[in-house]
């Protein structure tokens, strides 16, 4: 059949939109590598394209400037950083240590964030945590957020901790309590239509200065022009 001569042209395919999504604990029968899985099953079947990743993939020596000056990145941080270029955008689900960020996790951005260009900026985050405590280990995702905000990720509002998440996983690898579940998925829902307009909707920013009323200085000065 011959397709209507008049009226709207038909709409150009969606590209899929990509997630990279890790947990940030090395451990075996980690809860955020638990919680990670089922974010990345959540954003599957709302149409994400998911590439899952663990933290093994990206851990790193302490960064240190003269090994990067000498022999360039390590492999985890070249690794990381290919995989947040080819996503839209990164959700991680991250342990909560001393109130505060894992080193590993830490220490992959510090390396990641020394690459041109530099693969954070513009791109949109979810943060997630899990912990056996009440707070869910919400006080280290606020942590997490400053050097990824300082690197111009787009990171969102809501960020979901799962409280006492030593108990909270069903057999089938949901959160057990169907309400926190509902919440769960309308978070993960909520922040895939923001990353999909703006996706299709490209934002006006176009430049990453890491110190935008600095003087300019051209010694120090760190600067991705859009
Ligand atoms: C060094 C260290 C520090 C920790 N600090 C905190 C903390 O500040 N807040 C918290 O809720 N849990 C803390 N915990 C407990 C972790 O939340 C718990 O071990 C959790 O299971 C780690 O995440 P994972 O299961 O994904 O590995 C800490 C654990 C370790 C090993």
């Amino acid at each position: 059949m011959q397709p209507p001569t008049d009226g709207p042209a038909p709409h150009a395919p969606v590209p899929p939109v990509r997630y990279l999504v890790f947990s940030a604990s090395l451990r075996r029968g980690s809860l955020n590598t638990q919680l990670a899985g089922l974010a990345a099953r959540v954003i599957g079947s709302n149409g994400g394209h998911v590439d899952v990743a663990a933290m093994a993939d990206f851990d790193s020596p302490s960064f240190d400037f003269d090994v990067l000056e000498e022999s360039g990145p390590p492999p985890g941080a070249r690794e990381l950083d290919r995989r947040l270029l080819a996503s839209d955008a990164f959700v991680i689900a991250s342990p909560e240590y001393n109130a505060s960020i894992p080193g590993a996790l830490k220490n992959a951005i510090d390396w990641v964030s020394r690459f041109n260009p530099q693969p954070f900026n513009e791109r949109h985050g979810l943060l997630l945590s899990a912990s056996p405590s009440m707070a869910g280990g919400n006080r280290g995702l606020w942590s997490l957020r400053i050097p990824f905000e300082h690197l111009g990720a787009r990171i969102y509002p809501d960020m979901f901790s799962l409280a006492q998440a030593h108990r909270a996983f069903g057999d089938d690898g949901r959160i057990a309590d169907a309400q926190l579940q509902q919440r769960f998925e309308t978070n993960i829902a909520n922040f895939m239509s923001l990353v999909e307009a703006s996706k299709n909707y490209p934002c006006i920013k176009t430049a990453w200065i890491e110190h935008l009323g600095e003087h300019p200085e051209p010694v120090i000065d760190r600067v991705q022009a859009g």
